[in-house]
């Protein structure tokens, strides 16, 4: 495993997506992936399947004290009581006294960010909350939001085909972690040729180099989402092979 240095918290770059994972293969995909070796979940309010993966995080014998969890509040709930109210149902479906990370899942135009923010200060005060983080914001939502609460995070959609340059720039600047969601575009790199050329000189598959060259750079971790047991071992078979400088701006080059 590859950790990253965040405002001295050491996050594991590679982490499992749970998007569209529910009941028993939820469960049983959390489960195989701690056993594996994963120790970064993301979960949501908003995939319904925080009950699974904290019956699997439990049923899996990993100490909690080892995982990295992350889940996210939904808009509609971003008002201040509701946006706590939520979490502590959170944490009951997820089995534990606390999450590592707790993040605004998108920007709300009808809440004030500094709201929610505060709310999630004082869960933070509590010990209920580890870090705070938001998703899905632009550079200056961020600076925005970093008035109210000490930002721990970005995460947004980052691959070899969409690119986050503002973004990285900032989480670089100001010591956040920018986690790469869709990180192999929910299948649609698997196909792009430079991968795979790139990735037969390794003998690494073309999903391996996607991923690769995301935890490759500064303050990026990434959350591929995998249902079968071959797609979890294959994402996380990355550390034993590097991308040369070369090889990162040639894939960085791509559109
Ligand atoms: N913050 C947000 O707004 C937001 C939005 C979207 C996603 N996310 C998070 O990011 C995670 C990942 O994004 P995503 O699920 O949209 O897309 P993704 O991880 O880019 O792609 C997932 C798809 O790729 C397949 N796959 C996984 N590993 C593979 C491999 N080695 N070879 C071939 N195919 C493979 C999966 O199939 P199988 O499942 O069949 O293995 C699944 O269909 C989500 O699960 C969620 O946690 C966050």
């Amino acid at each position: 495993m590859m950790y990253k240095e965040i405002q001295s918290e050491k996050v594991p770059a590679l982490g499992l997506g749970t998007y569209r994972l529910t009941g028993k293969d939820c469960a049983r995909a959390v489960e195989q992936a701690l056993s594996i070796g994963y120790r970064h979940i993301d979960t949501a309010q908003m995939y319904g399947n925080e009950d699974e993966v904290g019956q699997a995080m439990q049923a899996s014998g990993v100490d909690r004290s080892e995982i990295f969890l992350t889940t996210k509040i939904w808009p509609s709930d971003f008002a201040h009581d509701r946006a706590i109210e939520k979490t502590h149902d959170s944490l009951k479906k997820l089995r534990t006294e606390y999450v590592d990370l707790l993040l605004m899942h998108w920007p709300s135009s009808s809440v004030p960010h500094g709201e929610t923010l505060e709310a999630m200060r004082e869960l933070q005060d509590k010990g209920k909350v580890r870090h705070i983080g938001v998703s899905n914001f632009s550079p200056q939502q961020v600076e925005d939001a970093a008035h109210h609460a000490t930002i721990f995070c970005n995460q947004v959609e980052y691959n070899a085909g969409r690119h986050q340059d503002a973004i990285l720039e900032q989480a670089q600047e100001m010591d956040y972690l920018l986690t790469a969601y869709r990180p192999i575009a929910r299948g649609a790199i698997l196909n792009d040729a430079t991968l795979k050329e790139i990735g037969e000189s390794h003998g690494k598959s073309t999903a391996q180099v996607a991923l690769r060259w995301l935890i490759q750079q500064e303050k990026v971790c990434a959350i591929p989402k995998a249902t079968s047991e071959a797609h979890l071992k294959s994402n996380f078979d990355i550390f034993d092979f590097e991308l040369t400088d070369a090889e990162m701006k040639r894939i960085g080059g791509l559109t």
